[in-house]
């Protein structure tokens, strides 16, 4: 009896602190300056003089590099991360624990009684497979979570909202309709794909009902230092490479005949800042891509000779519904959002390698 009164005792607290972290953060500044903002600088270093960017899911792969990127052009960053899947903390931003998909941690952000000027909406579940057999998480989040985030910028004065989008959404277009272009329609094949496609047409319509300035950005395969290899769901060149690391054989799924287009992710970063940056308004939505096509079992090569690894490259059955043939025309991205990527595959390898052996 006394054991099942003190667990109980035990899992009131646990509920209260937990309900207090969770639900009820942000409701005290105080606690804000203090309990919320450790590994990052305190509300009180704010500079109010620099503009300022709200970085949702900052502390992910590509959050990690759009937030140095925001910080070299002397943006006051503050990132919002509820720590699902991102751990890379940066000591020049302040960091707020928090989910797009609970209302009141909102609250936090109102509490800093700081403009936001700029939000770069990255917090998102990621994974395709996963989604699959959890789509009510990747609705929650990335549709009504994402939705959360938009009207919170919109009714707080934000000038500028980018949101990553995906190239999930094409799906396996028909061979004569590759390289892919923006007008091509939804031909995605999963819950993460429709989550991103209805993620985009909730900012198209804020954008028409209500003036919300806002671009949607597709990237292709992002890889680059950061991307962790040990999630499954990684992109296939921090597996590859995890692999070379240590000179297992580097296994590509199917035939290797499969394309895909490969971008650095500080080319990524450096694409955000320029969509957030470009003085356009009204909606649009850009592949982020090389528009250069490169076979996986080249890829794999290409990894090991980085490398200068002694693993084999071997091949296993394909997955079912892989897509086949992914390359994206640039022309858009290039001539309309005047952006151009910069580090070619191999450069990017390269400096992939060196943070792999830093690791
Ligand atoms: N990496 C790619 O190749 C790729 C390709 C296309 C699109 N994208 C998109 O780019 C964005 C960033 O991807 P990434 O590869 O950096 O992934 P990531 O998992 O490293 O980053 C996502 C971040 O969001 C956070 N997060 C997740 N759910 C959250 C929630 N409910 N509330 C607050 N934070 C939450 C995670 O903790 C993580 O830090 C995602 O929207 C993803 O869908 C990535």
């Amino acid at each position: 009896m006394k054991k099942i009164i003190l667990a109980c005792i035990a899992c009131f607290v646990f509920f209260k602190v937990y309900s207090f972290n969770v639900l009820d953060q942000g409701s005290c500044s105080e606690l804000l300056t203090t309990a919320k903002v450790l590994k990052g600088i305190p509300l009180s270093s704010v500079q109010k003089d620099r503009p300022s960017a709200l970085v949702t899911g900052g502390l992910g792969f590509i959050g990690s590099h759009v937030v140095e990127e925001l910080l070299s052009r002397h943006f006051q960053v503050f990132i919002y991360d509820d720590e699902s899947n991102g751990h890379n903390f940066n000591s020049e931003t302040l960091n707020l624990h928090g989910d797009i998909r609970v209302v009141n941690d909102f609250k936090q952000l109102n509490n800093l009684q700081i403009q936001i000027d700029y939000v770069v909406h990255l917090a998102a579940s990621i994974s395709v497979a996963e989604s699959m057999t959890m789509p009510d998480k990747y609705n929650e989040t990335n549709i009504q979570g994402s939705a959360k985030v938009f009207f919170w910028a919109q009714s707080h004065g934000v000038k500028h909202v980018v949101a990553a989008s995906s190239a999930a959404i094409y799906g396996d277009p028909p061979a004569n309709e590759v390289p892919i272009k923006e007008i091509l329609p939804y031909r995605g094949k999963s819950p993460y794909a429709w989550s991103k496609w209805k993620m985009e047409r909730i900012m198209e319509s804020m954008s028409k009902e209500y003036g919300f300035c806002c671009t949607a950005l597709r990237f292709f395969n992002v890889y680059g230092p950061r991307q962790d290899p040990h999630n499954p769901y990684s992109g296939v060149i921090s597996l590859f490479m995890e692999k070379a690391k240590s000179g297992q054989d580097v296994v590509v799924l199917g035939d290797g005949g499969q394309t895909r287009d490969f971008i650095y992710v500080k080319d990524i970063a450096r694409a955000i800042v320029k969509a957030l940056l470009g003085g356009r308004c009204k909606y649009d939505h850009f592949s982020v891509c090389t528009g250069k096509e490169t076979k996986v079992q080249d890829l794999a090569h290409t990894v090991v000779k980085v490398f200068e690894s002694k693993s084999d490259v071997t091949n296993k059955p394909a997955r079912n519904g892989d897509i086949r043939k992914s390359v994206c025309n640039p022309h858009k991205l290039n001539n309309v959002l005047g952006f151009v990527p910069e580090v070619a595959l191999e450069e990017g390898l390269k400096h992939t390698k060196e943070w792999f052996l830093s690791q």
